[in-house]
């Protein structure tokens, strides 16, 4: 092999591996701060894509933002799955931080 060729092999592999870190990093982050004037919900995105697999059971309609992300819709979707299971938070403070 000679050098030029080893050189363009490496530029092939770190400009794949480069591709690869944005795409990542495009996807989505760990966790999201969810704003309420409650107080802030601190959500651990990953956790539960890890956990519960099936991305359908919070976006229903695909991957992405959500539309129609509200009080209504949380409360159902996301309180309504930790009762429904008797796990994660379901008070109102263990979501909105710094509430009683
Ligand atoms: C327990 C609920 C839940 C599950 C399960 C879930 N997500 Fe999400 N996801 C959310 C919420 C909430 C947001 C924030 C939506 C918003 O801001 O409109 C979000 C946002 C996203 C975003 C947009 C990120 C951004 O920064 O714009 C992507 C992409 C995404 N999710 C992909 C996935 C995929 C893929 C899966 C399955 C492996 C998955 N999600 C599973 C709740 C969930
Ligand atoms: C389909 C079921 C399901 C849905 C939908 C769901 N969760 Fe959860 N969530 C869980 C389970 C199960 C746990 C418990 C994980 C554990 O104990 O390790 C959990 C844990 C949590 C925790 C605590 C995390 C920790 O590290 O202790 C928070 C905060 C949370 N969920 C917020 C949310 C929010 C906000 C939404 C809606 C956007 C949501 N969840 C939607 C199942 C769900
Ligand atoms: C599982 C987590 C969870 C629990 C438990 C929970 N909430 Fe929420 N709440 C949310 C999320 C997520 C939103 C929507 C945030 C958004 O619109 O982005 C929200 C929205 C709200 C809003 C609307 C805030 C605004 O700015 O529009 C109020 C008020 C509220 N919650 C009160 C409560 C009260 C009172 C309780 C207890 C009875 C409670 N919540 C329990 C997650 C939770």
């Amino acid at each position: 092999m000679t050098l030029k060729k080893m050189t363009a092999d490496m530029k092939t592999v770190s400009a794949f591996l480069f591709c690869t870190f944005i795409t990542i990093n495009a996807f989505a982050a760990d966790n999201f701060e969810l704003p309420a004037s409650k107080g802030n919900i601190n959500f651990p995105h990953k956790k539960h894509q890890e956990m519960l697999k099936d991305c359908i059971k919070c976006h229903e309609h695909g991957p992405g933002k959500i539309a129609g992300l509200d009080q209504k819709w949380a409360h159902k979707v996301c309180r309504g799955c930790h009762a429904e299971m008797n796990k994660g938070p379901q008070k109102c403070s263990e979501c909105h931080q710094g509430v009683n």
